[in-house]
């Protein structure tokens, strides 16, 4: 580890009160949009370098250097216990919220640090949304579900045109406008996944993080899940942890594979082998271990 290298222990979570009672956060970048406006056009939304995360001292994975581009799907793959959960968890700090883990090295919001002190991981979470492998809606109504986040950020808005917004965009609005009052918990599995992408948009991110987000739901629900990530991209970047292959194939631009390596001391750690266009990887992957995944061969 070089000198330079920074380690941060996981901070205490915030609680929803205090995020509420803090005024709409500024020490968070601007995204890109805006920082086009000034000439600035990035194609990366988030980048890390050297990034190291640790469990109770034990590194789960090293080494990695990797640029998620804007307004495209970026798909991580690779065997399970790789890191890939773990690394997605680094691009919104939920690292921050499991006490034992530690991040090392740097991870770039469009340029900025993004645990830099003055940074608000409650306002990080806003703009970098996440998607969990189980669809876990709040025992509440589909309402206040996809109102939760504004809520809670004190953000002033007109809730319901965010409502409506949110759920259209999750292409969950036709079928659900009749009922917003009922609890989120009679919806379907597929539905409810829907409504977690919805309240995930309500907070207005410009990347969504999706880890293993169909893997749950049935093939139809997970066609229009894919279908809706087609649709987001144009506004959105997505990164999404996939155990699929052909999802992956099907519906990134971006493939990262990652692999376990075990040490001599019986440590297991993860990398990234091969990050490319996701047509490289699963048509002419450069490293061996890619291909002997991709087509099956391995893990
Ligand atoms: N909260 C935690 N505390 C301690 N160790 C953890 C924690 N979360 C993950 N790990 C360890 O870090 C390594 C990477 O785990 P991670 O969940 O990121 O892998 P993954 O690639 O997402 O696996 P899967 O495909 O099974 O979801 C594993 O060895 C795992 O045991
Ligand atoms: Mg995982």
């Amino acid at each position: 580890m070089s000198d330079e290298t920074t380690t941060r222990q996981a901070a205490p979570e915030t609680s929803a009160a205090e995020a509420a009672s803090r005024p709409e956060g500024a020490a968070v970048p601007r995204p890109a949009a805006e920082r086009e406006a000034g000439g600035l056009a990035e194609r990366a939304v988030l980048r890390t370098e050297g990034l190291r995360v640790l469990y109770g001292g034990v590194p789960a994975v090293r080494d990695v250097t990797i640029e998620i581009q804007r307004n495209r799907i970026t798909a991580l793959i690779g065997p399970s216990g790789c890191g890939k959960s773990t690394l997605l968890r680094c691009f919104n700090r939920m690292n921050d919220l499991i006490p034992s883990a530690a991040v090392e090295g740097s991870v770039l919001y469009h340029g900025a640090d993004l645990y830099g002190p003055k940074v608000d991981p409650v306002e990080v979470r806003k703009r970098i949304g996440m998607v969990f492998q189980k669809p876990n809606p709040f025992p509440k109504s589909i309402y206040d579900n996809v109102a939760f986040g504004p809520r809670v950020l004190g953000m002033k808005v007109n809730m319901d045109e965010v409502v409506e917004r949110s759920l259209r965009q999750a292409a969950l609005w036709d079928e659900v406008k009749d009922r917003l009052k009922e609890n989120a918990y009679g919806m379907s599995g597929g539905q409810q996944q829907r409504l977690c992408i919805a309240r995930a948009l309500a907070t207005n991110p410009d990347v969504i993080l999706m880890d293993e987000p169909c893997s749950a739901l049935d093939p139809i629900s997970t066609n229009r899940i894919e279908d809706l990530m087609f649709e987001l991209r144009d506004e959105y970047s997505i990164v999404i942890v996939t155990h699929n292959m052909q999802q992956a194939a099907r519906v990134s631009d971006m493939t990262a594979f990652l692999t376990v390596e075990v040490d001599e001391h019986d440590h297991r750690t993860g990398k990234v082998v091969e990050y490319d266009e996701t047509q490289r990887i699963f048509s002419t992957p450069k490293d061996e271990r890619t291909e002997a995944y991709v087509t099956g061969r391995f893990g």
